[in-house]
Order: structure tokens, then sequence, then C-alpha cells
């Protein structure tokens, strides 16, 4: 059993997306309250329940409560003084929709959510996951009102663990054995960086450029690149929860334990790369206030062309939301 349980972490939206994020939270058993809200009534309360019945089962302590809210704030008062507020609330894609396509509804959505949690819970770190991804963390960001390193996105990790799991199927190795990474948007400028992307081989650490070649490589790639949409197609309704979920946990459980971990996520960048003021997919430091620290990965020339590419890409629509 953890003996230090501490802090309070919110999830906004009680989807699968939301919802099987604050399982995962609740089972690492570091948290002292998972809170769960949602704007359909008395789901998120039916959720909570049903997940502290699992308490016995799976022998963690921390208490899962649900609330249900109101667009104007009603309700928002249980998620007051937390520590972390994940946002996954709005809509997620139907079959044959880009993630771009949902900008104006979720726009609103967040803005209105963003405001209510800048109200109950000033100094939360927020991890946004809302579609299009890079464009509601940067319209988070300014509806808060909060530091830039305290709002940040989740993107980059589901990416780098769909790649991972494509190589590890490929070479037939553990997944384990398999470290990728993809920088960028969370979106059609997601940027693979093979150079940086290894596999251990009989205990040595192997380029992925050495056991793959560059054509089964770019295959994976821009599997990787259509993961969500491979997944909202074959659901028919919904979108991908299993993955996003893991990823934006493991993204609290960074800020939570506050030991600089470095994850990829769609993070405030200002100067790294020699890219300026957007929110972008990169890896960064993470800790209690959120990002500590950009990292700079050694990039090939195509990919560092790449990440400035994603970046202009971004900035331009990231300039729009300010006005949704
Ligand atoms: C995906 C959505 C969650 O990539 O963005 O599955």
């Amino acid at each position: 059993m953890t003996s230090a349980r501490k802090g309070k972490v919110s999830v906004v939206g009680a989807g699968f997306y939301g919802s099987t994020t604050a399982l995962r939270l609740a089972e690492y058993d570091i948290f002292e309250t998972v809170v769960l809200t949602d704007i359909v009534d008395g789901k998120s309360e039916g959720l909570a329940l049903d997940m502290n019945q699992s308490r016995p089962i799976e022998g963690f302590e921390t208490a899962v409560v649900g609330q249900t809210t109101t667009p104007d704030g009603e309700g928002y008062q249980a998620t007051a003084g937390s520590d972390i507020v994940v946002i996954t609330a709005g809509l997620p894609r139907k079959p044959g929709m880009s993630r771009m396509d949902l900008i104006e509804t979720n726009a609103k959505i967040v803005r209105g959510v963003a405001e209510n949690v800048a109200k109950h819970a000033p100094n939360a770190v927020v991890i946004v996951v809302s579609n299009p991804l890079d464009e509601m963390t940067a319209l988070t960001q300014l509806a808060t009102g909060f530091p830039k390193a305290r709002v940040l996105g989740q993107a980059g990790m589901l990416d780098t663990a769909r790649f991972s799991n494509f190589v590890a199927a490929e070479l037939h190795v553990p997944i384990g054995a398999v470290r990728t990474l993809t920088l960028g948007s969370h979106g059609d400028t997601m940027v693979p960086v093979p150079s940086q992307c290894t596999v251990t081989v009989d205990g040595q650490q192997r380029a992925l450029t050495d056991l793959l070649g560059a054509d089964k490589i770019e295959e994976l790639v821009t599997r990787t690149r259509n993961g969500g949409a491979e997944i909202v197609a074959l659901l028919k309704t919904g979108s991908a929860y299993y993955a996003p979920s893991a990823a934006a946990a493991r993204m609290a459980r960074a800020v939570a334990e506050d030991a600089g971990t470095v994850l990829p996520v769609c993070a405030w960048v200002d100067g790294e790369y020699g890219i300026n003021g957007v929110y972008l997919g990169v890896e960064a430091e993470i800790g209690a206030g959120g990002v500590k620290r950009v990292v700079e990965t050694q990039l090939s020339g195509d990919e560092l062309a790449a990440l400035h590419a994603a970046a202009e890409a971004v900035r331009a629509k990231q300039a729009d939301v300010a006005d949704l």
C-alpha cells in the first residue's frame, strides 16, 4: 500500500476518455481524491460509486468523487483546490472526421470549462486532452490566464505509444524493448523522429533505422499519424480511450511525483529549436508546476524542418482560437 497518498486531481468529462483516466488515477493509489465531473446528470456520481466499489478488489484507497456540473459552473466546488485538472470535455470524432473538424464545437465547451477551472482551482496544473489538441491547449491557457508552464496537452505520449506498439509488433520484440519518439502536432503535422528510435535486441540497443527499411518505417509512421482515425473508423461511435487515458494519467502522475520525468507533451515552446511562441509537441521535464523545461532533442535536418513546419501550421490555427 502506498503510504504518502496526497493531493486532489479532477477529471472534467466522464466519457470513456475521462472515466478511464479517473480510474487509472485512482488505481495508482497515490492521490487522496480523484474528482470526476460531467454535465450529464448523475453520470459521474454513478461511475464514481462503481469505481469506489472496485477498491476492495483492486486494493486502492484513493476516494473517487463524482459531481454533476452545469455549463455555468454549478458543481465545480467539488474541484476546489485541485492540484491537477485533466480536461477531457468535448465531442469525439465521428468516422471520416478530422480532429480539426471539432474546433468550433469543442472551443466553446473547453473555454467554459477552463473558466470554471480557473475560478475553482486557480493553482492547478491543467492537462488538456480535448481535440484538436494543440489548439484546445492554447485556448485553455488563454481562458484560464494561467502561466504557460501550468497548461499542457496530451498527444505526444499517445502518438509515441502507438508508434512503439506498431514497431514491436513488426519486429516481434517485447514492447519494453522499443523506444520511439514523435513530436510536432497531434494531427497531420505529427513529426516522427526515427533518428531517436531504438530497439533493444539481445541486450543491445540498436537504431530503428538499422532494423527496418525506410519504406517500412514510413508505413508505420503513416499508421501512427492516422492511429486515432483507424480506431474511430472501427468503433463507428466514439474514439480511442485506453491508450489516450493511459497517457493522460501518466502525465498527471509525473506532475504529482514532481520527479522531472521527461515525457513528450504539448508544451509552450519559446526559443527551443529556434521556434517561438507556440504550443507544440516536444519533450519536456514535468513536475509539480507543470512543464519545468522543454528538452531539445537532437534532430536530423529533415526532422527539424518538419518540426518547424508543424509549428507554423499549428501557430496559424492557434491564433484563430482566441476568437472562438
Ligand atoms: C486519438 C484521439 C483521442 O488520437 O485524439 O485517438
